[in-house]
């Protein structure tokens, strides 16, 4: 398999293969006119797979098109290029601001609430598509853009999806078509026109947190999955509902290169050749672009160290010229604030370089009225200007949009019982069992008799959070909980439901603990939900405290058969885990069907399996916690498990103890995103007492003082597990540094210090708390102003978002200083823990 796959890669005529399949079953609606070859004016180029066919224009709308952007203000056509988040602006705004689209990110929801009702949302489409229509001058209807990438997973009751990495391993293309379509309805019925999906990501190192955004680390499986999944959001080209009657409008994402990063730095640098690059970052476009793809996102990674955002080549000469594609090129989130010289609230160069439409969630107001001036002094060209908006419009038009009714008027729109209708439910049932990989099955310990008596325990077993991973309901998944998901079963209520149609006897342990010895112990265990950077690791090792692997040693131990049911959102060295299981199981982050689970372990009561296995790893397996980058294709170590791995019922293949204990730390934390544990810094982090031209570091020592601040031990959960800092009067600081951050990815994104402390707001005085940053960040913000208006003494979590304390996420590029803590008064405050962590709720910069 290695070695065909390395041929197949070096032929770029890989993809026009795959993307012509696509093609052949659809009919073009506008004329395909075959391209020649010879529009490869740039040598380079060439390495650039030729797309078969590439649409025409339609006359008719073109010139509908010259007509609106003869009539646009030079106001109304700035706006266009703006997409604002839903969190930021109001639909009042929309009366004022001639914005061109809006998107909920991943924590944005109507009311500021990610657990309101599907009603509140289609009532926000239309308030939004009222205002819009009532601002003076010529009307062009917005478009609402939504992550609906694995379900229309913002919505309470929607029916979620496997995420892609399990997706990739059911390798059927004809299935993505139809979550594709499923996904596209819920998406209408509560009154969103745009999702952000399909992720086309070859993710090529596993420690990226968005490894499981990806189908698979092979070009080929993304390619044949792309073109399917864009068809079923949209429909297929020729087919007249398409972008009609609960469609909606797709975008392949992210453009290009996001999963090759150096070290899988989310939104870091791709160091690929152009034509890795090609071959393999940009497999899945050819196909998206074939099958009608309407939108591509920008990504926020570099090539080469240029951000993509301001990629003119890649985005225009490959991508628009090259390529022919004719619909917009979103931005992603701030990310045109990341090109050199650039900030969220001003970017020409991304114009310039390409960019249609700027997601400028925060940042839209001071962004509208800068690109106006950059419209008006020449850094945006007219004739760039108009062809950015033509392009919007082109894609509004074809949407249907100028025709439709207000959003709750639209094809199902307000149909909330077909969210998570059982039809789809069956769907998203059938895709988990079909991403489900057997990496070890030793005596056949599956399938387990339907009549047997299970112990089902383990934190993944009953758990929404864990099963449905990030981009569910909230941006990184947190904080979910059983009733936030209407429709859905977790594991354990799959087991239970089935093992009690078959006669067993299915008992949930949260403990593992049980009275009556069972005849077989599933423990289902895993990673946590996050998403993006947050998720970005420095290996692949699995850790936790030690539980689930002590369960399934205590099993083994008294002679009982172990399964392991692993959830992750990838591949993970978990070599222990296996050897202290009969039957392992790879579900992935498998959605709201848990139930697809016991579909394929429990057999019938004749013991006769009801689904088999059929899932293949789409991602190579480490037998080391370092081997993040095992590809199928490349040279290197071996995998445990090799790309294409997965046994099923046939298989008699019995699995040897694997090595156990690589020479590796386990316990390192992560310290980009960790400063203070048990109330000490965390190597190479330190403590330093500041008070006029007294400096000391802490270093180990159990109290400190300089004038006007102690610091000293103090017991929490267990003896000295917290620092207690206390100032006497005159300015004093205690500084965490040592060695330098870059958090400028968090502070774009909702994320938040995170200080677990004990807090008297009688003793607490003036503790103010400030990043060291230089001059963007230099407003201490008051620590007080964080605890909730009730709050008595005691253990608080207090989260501090990072953008409460600078104006300009791009200064914390290189923190030395990350966090200090400074007051001029009697005051006092107690450290158990200090890290970066996902804001939870809205994001409030004090009382
Ligand atoms: C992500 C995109 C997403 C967007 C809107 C960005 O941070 O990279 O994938 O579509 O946010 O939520
Ligand atoms: C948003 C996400 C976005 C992320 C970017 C979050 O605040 O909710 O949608 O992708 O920021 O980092």
């Amino acid at each position: 398999m290695g070695g065909q796959m390395i041929r197949i890669l070096r032929r770029s005529a890989l993809l026009t293969v795959v993307a012509a399949g696509v093609l052949a079953c659809s009919q073009p609606a506008e004329t395909p006119t075959a391209t020649a070859t010879s529009d490869t004016k740039d040598s380079s180029l060439a390495v650039w797979p030729v797309l078969s066919q590439k649409r025409t224009l339609d006359p008719a709308t073109e010139a509908r098109i010259d007509a609106l952007l003869a009539k646009l203000t030079v106001e109304e056509k700035v706006g266009q290029l703006i997409q604002a988040d839903i969190a930021h602006v109001t639909p009042e705004d929309l009366k004022t601001y001639p914005l061109g689209s809006i998107l909920n990110g991943g924590n944005s929801a109507p009311e500021g609430n990610v657990r309101i009702g599907p009603e509140a949302w289609l009532a926000l489409a239309d308030a939004f598509y009222e205002a819009a229509g009532q601002r003076d001058g010529t009307h062009v209807p917005l478009l609402w853009g939504t992550d609906a990438v694995h379900g229309h997973n913002n919505a309470v009751g929607a029916t979620i999806f496997p995420h892609n990495i399990g997706l990739g391993a059911a390798r059927d293309p004809e299935l993505m078509a139809r979550i594709g379509e499923i996904t596209a309805l819920e998406t209408v019925i509560t009154g969103q026109d745009w999702s952000f999906a399909p992720t086309v990501a070859v993710a090529r190192n596993d420690r990226w947190g968005r490894t499981y955004e990806s189908y698979s680390e092979n070009p080929e499986i993304v390619a044949s999955y792309a073109g399917k999944i864009v068809e079923g959001l949209q429909g297929e080209i020729g087919d007249p509902r398409r972008l009609r009657d609960g469609h909606v409008i797709s975008s392949a994402k992210h453009f290009v290169g996001d999963g090759g990063t150096h070290d899988g730095i989310d939104q870091g640098d791709t160091r690929a050749s152009e034509q890795e690059l090609a071959e393999i970052h940009a497999a899945g476009y050819p196909s998206a672009i074939e099958a009608g793809v309407e939108i591509i996102m920008a990504s926020f990674n570099s090539w080469q160290g240029n951000k993509l955002h301001g990629h003119k080549y890649l985005l225009t000469d490959v991508l628009k010229e090259h390529w022919g594609f004719d619909g917009f090129i979103v931005g992603d989130w701030n990310g045109h604030g990341q090109v050199a010289d650039c900030m969220p609230t001003r970017c020409p160069a991304a114009i310039m370089a390409g960019l249609d439409m700027y997601m400028a969630p925060d940042s839209w107001q001071a962004l509208y009225r800068n690109t106006l001036d950059d419209v008006a002094n020449g850094a945006i060209t007219e004739v760039r200007l108009d062809d950015a908006v033509r392009r919007i419009l082109r894609v509004k038009i074809r949407a249907g949009l100028f025709a439709k009714p207000k959003p709750s008027e639209r094809y199902m729109a307000g149909d909330f019982k077909a969210l998570g209708s059982p039809a789809h439910r069956a769907v998203a049932r059938q895709a988990v069992r079909k991403s489900l990989v057997l990496l070890k099955n030793n005596d056949a310990v599956l399938p387990v008799a339907g009549d047997a008596r299970v112990l089902v325990t383990g934190d993944g077993a009953h758990d929404m959070g864990k099963q449905t991973g990030g981009w569910t309901l909230s941006w990184q998944g947190s904080g979910n909980s059983r009733e936030d998901f209407p429709n859905a079963n977790t594991i354990w209520e799959g087991f239970e439901e089935t093992l009690q149609s078959l006669g067993g006897e299915a008992v949930y342990s949260a403990d593992g603990s049980y009275d009556q010895r069972p005849d077989v112990a599933i423990v289902v265990f895993g990673e946590g939900p996050y998403a993006e950077f947050t998720g970005d690791r420095n290996d692949v090792a699995f850790r936790e405290d030690g539980t689930h692997l002590r369960l399934l040693e205590q099993y083994q131990a008294a002679g009982i058969p172990t399964v392991a049911v692993f959830l992750s959102g990838r591949p993970m060295w978990v070599n222990r885990y296996l050897n202290a299981s009969d039957a392992f199981v790879a579900a992935f982050l498998p959605g709201s069907e848990g139930g697809g689970i016991a579909d394929v372990l429990i057999a019938d009561s004749d013991g006769k399996a009801q689904h088999d296995f059929v899932g293949r790893l789409s991602f190579s397996w480490p037998n080391h916690p370092l081997h993040a980058t095992l590809n199928v294709g490349n040279d290197g170590p071996d995998p445990l498990f090799a790309f294409g791995y997965g046994l099923d019922y046939t298989a008699t293949t019995s699995l040897a103890a694997v090595e156990p204990l690589p020479d590796f730390d386990l316990t390192a934390v992560d310290t980009q995103q960790i400063l203070v544990v048990r109330g000490a810094p965390v190597r190479p982090w330190s403590v330093t007492l500041e008070s006029g031209d007294y400096s000391q570091d802490l270093s180990g020592r159990s109290r400190l003082s300089v004038p006007a601040l102690s610091a000293a031990r103090q017991d929490y959960r267990s003896q000295e597990d917290a620092l207690r800092l206390a100032w006497t009067g005159g300015h004093a600081t205690a500084i965490v540094g040592g060695q330098s951050v870059d958090w400028t990815r968090a502070a774009n994104g909702d994320v938040s210090l995170v200080l677990e402390a004990h807090v008297d707001p009688a003793t607490l005085g003036d503790v103010a708390l400030q990043l060291g940053c230089g001059d963007a960040c230099n407003s201490p913000r008051a620590v007080a102003d964080f605890l909730p208006a009730d709050a008595t003494g005691g253990w608080h979590t207090l989260q501090v978002p990072l953008k409460c304390l600078t104006s300009d996420t791009n200064a914390l590029a290189g923190m030395n200083e990350p966090v200090s803590l400074s007051a001029t008064r009697n005051s006092t405050i107690a450290l158990h823990a200090v890290h970066l962590g996902p804001t939870e709720g809205p994001v409030r910069c004090g009382k």
